[in-house]
């Protein structure tokens, strides 16, 4: 349709993606058989008969497993290029895109594969696609502080290669305060931080974020708007935040699409973008979130493109780069 071509050709920065989220199940079986790594699941229709969560965690338990069958430099090259080659056919110019080291570093991987197979799979979209992007690495809250501090340390050679840090996985029982000392490191060292806050997590979390962290953009967000005088402070301060509709309705963060509050976001003056978070799991891409959450909200053209704006205006790209996307 009309309106598809229309979100399809608007250039668009996506903000919130985890590289690990984008491994489709096809894939996942190439890698587990090339890797001789054995996966619960016998096929591709039974993995994706099993991508039915009720929240956070249970996605996590499923996300963390099919993270198994990336072994070398190769399979994370190939999982980045597979997501780069499917974000510009949806119009995608520009990614920020976070990966969990320790996912793999725990199970024995080096952190420099790991490195090397993005950054591999980054330098062939801008040569492909002339798509741009950059890394934001996450630390797995659910692990210690310890554990947090051993990974930036070991991402100490790479720091000219990584924009900034992250924090993702189980929200609730581990709140941003717990990363307050690796977080000012992070500063230290000149990398951007943001967070995952009011996923599932209160918006005393959020406050958290803000305060104690510093952060420079806040993933997801969404409970914030329990709390009128945090919402009204992050419009004021012009806050990003990456917005994930379909990611919000599998794990049920919302009843369904047509509660999805994006429109209430757009309308109490938040800087919203729309990202597709996980898209191997959650059922769709960037393209398919701008739709999904259009055609349940009523957002029209000129909404459509103020959310594309706002994800270039939220980018870790220069104001000259900025400028030049708008
Ligand atoms: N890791 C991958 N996706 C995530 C999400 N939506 N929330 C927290 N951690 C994640
Ligand atoms: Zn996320």
């Amino acid at each position: 349709t009309d309106f598809a071509t229309f979100i399809t050709g608007l250039p668009k920065a996506e903000l919130h993606l985890h590289i690990e989220g984008s491994l489709e199940p096809e894939l996942m079986f190439a890698l587990a058989a090339r890797n001789d790594v054995a996966i619960p699941f016998k096929t591709v229709d039974e993995v994706r008969a099993a991508y039915s969560f009720s929240n956070l965690q249970d996605f996590l338990d499923i996300y963390y497993a099919g993270a198994s069958v990336l072994i070398t430099e190769a399979d994370f090259r190939d999982m980045a290029i597979a997501y780069f080659d499917r974000a510009a056919a949806d119009g995608v110019v520009h990614a920020e895109i976070f990966f969990d080291p320790q996912t793999h570093t725990d199970r024995g991987i080096a952190f420099d594969t790991v490195m090397r197979g993005l950054l591999a799979g980054m330098a062939e979209a801008e040569a492909k696609h002339g798509l741009t992007s950059k890394l934001i690495l996450c630390f797995l809250r659910h692990l210690s502080e310890e554990a947090a501090f051993e990974t930036l340390a070991m991402a100490e050679p790479w720091l000219d290669r990584i924009t900034g840090v992250g924090l993702d996985s189980s929200e609730v029982g581990h709140p941003p305060e717990k990363f307050a000392r690796v977080f000012a490191a992070a500063r230290a060292k000149g990398l951007k931080l943001v967070a995952h806050a009011g996923e599932e997590g209160p918006p005393a979390y959020v406050l958290q974020a803000l305060d104690i962290l510093g952060i420079d953009r806040l993933d997801h967000g969404n409970r914030s708007l329990e709390d009128p005088v945090l919402t009204a402070r992050l419009a004021r301060t012009g806050m990003t935040l990456t917005v994930c509709p379909l990611s919000n309705v599998k794990l049920c963060n919302v009843a369904s699409i047509d509660e999805h509050p994006i429109d209430r976001m757009l309308r109490e003056g938040l800087r919203a973008t729309i990202n597709s978070d996980d898209p191997a799991y959650f059922g769709g891409y960037i393209g398919e979130n701008y739709r999904a959450a259009a055609i349940a909200r009523g957002l029209g053209k000129p909404e459509l493109a103020t959310l594309a704006r706002n994800s270039f205006l939220g980018s870790f790209l220069s104001d000259d780069e900025v400028a030049a996307h708008l």
